[in-house]
């Protein structure tokens, strides 16, 4: 008898119009756009205007996907989204989406995975579906770094961009949908990418805010070191547990922090550059946002065939990395 699978039936992306580009950056710090070509890949990436907030995005990146599903808003069971940049700490930013959808029957809960976010919400939704708990479910990732970027500090205003992913995720019988998922976190690693200020620990005051405290910190070198071996190491483990060699994956979307990381994922796995998506040259860092918008990206331009092996994968704040194989 087939199994139950999540099957992802839709997807849709919401980006700002606004475009910062290297140029723009080379007028704020001491920087230079060669050095964050040559460092990072990144040319350009999306910004918010000051009016703009995450539920924003993360609507219009939900109604995509919705349309095309062809799912209502009214089907869905649960909206789940994976973001650390909420439009504000109370309430859950996935409410304000169910809201402007009117999907009136879904339960809907923001997550915090950092960049992560895409990848452990794949697996929350992979077992609501395989539990038989949820039928129709819509996963939203996406981020405003921007609004928490300090961008007198040269070495993280560079990386960071705003935008959200969305993928409508259906149960149904058969061999088409999320194959596996593999998550890991190590919080001893906790301070590699962090925002001290404005939660318990530290609660928003005239101090954190002249200390800068409500805009995230990155220990860039440290996580670089980690990143390629952490995400290797899920790729194979995901790898592994769908029973799919690494040579039948059509298309690596991975997390896009840097194309050095990614290009020495790929190089260990050994695949060609035919098989990696990479579009962080448009978007930069867009944490939990990344790969559902490479994704959409994909699927939109008509690069993914049916049945099509895709390897998700993501390293991020936590520190918290993953990976998940998909059969389209
Ligand atoms: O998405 C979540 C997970 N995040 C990641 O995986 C990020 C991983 N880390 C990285 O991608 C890289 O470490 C960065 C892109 C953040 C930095 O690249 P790097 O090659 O590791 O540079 P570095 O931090 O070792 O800095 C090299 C030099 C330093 O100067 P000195 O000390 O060698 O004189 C920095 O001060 O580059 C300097 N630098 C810059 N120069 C021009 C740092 N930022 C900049 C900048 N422009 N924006």
């Amino acid at each position: 008898m087939d199994k139950i699978r999540a099957r992802i039936i839709g997807t849709g992306r919401g980006v700002p119009e606004k475009i910062l580009t290297n140029a723009d950056l080379e007028k704020l710090v001491d920087t230079s756009d060669e050095w964050i070509t040559t460092r990072t890949g990144i040319k350009e990436r999306r910004i918010a205007s000051e009016n703009e907030a995450l539920s924003d995005f993360a609507t219009i990146a939900a109604k995509n996907a919705l349309e095309m599903a062809q799912v209502k808003p009214e089907e869905l069971d649960l909206i789940i989204l994976g973001t650390v940049t909420m439009d504000q700490p109370i309430p859950a930013s996935a409410c304000f989406v169910q809201h402007n959808l009117g999907a009136t029957n879904a339960a809907a809960f923001d997550f915090q995975a950092g960049c992560t976010g895409f990848i452990y919400g794949l697996s929350i939704a992979d077992q609501y579906i395989r539990a038989g708990s949820a039928k129709k479910i819509l996963l939203i990732g996406g981020e405003i770094l921007t609004k928490v970027t300090d961008w007198q500090d040269r070495t993280t205003c560079v990386l960071f961009g705003d935008g959200c992913g969305a993928v409508v995720i259906y149960a149904e019988k058969g061999e088409r949908g999320i194959l596996s998922t593999s998550i890991h976190s190590d919080g001893s690693m906790a301070d590699f990418i962090a925002m001290t200020g404005g939660g318990s620990r530290i609660p928003t005051s005239h101090q954190t805010v002249d200390q800068r405290l409500h805009y995230i910190k990155m220990k860039g070198n440290e996580t670089f070191k980690v990143a390629v071996r952490r995400i290797e190491s899920a790729c194979r483990e995901s790898l592994e547990l769908a029973q799919i060699p690494a040579e039948g994956v059509r298309w690596f979307i991975p997390h896009q922090a840097n194309t050095r990381i990614i290009n020495a994922v790929a190089e260990r796995l050994g695949w060609p550059e035919d098989r990696l998506y990479i579009n962080i040259d448009r978007y930069g860092n867009t944490s939990a946002g990344s790969i559902p918008i490479g994704l959409d990206e994909v699927v939109r331009d008509g690069k993914v065939k049916a049945d099509d092996i895709l390897l998700f994968s993501a390293f991020g704040a936590g520190l918290t990395w993953g990976s998940s194989v998909v059969r389209w």
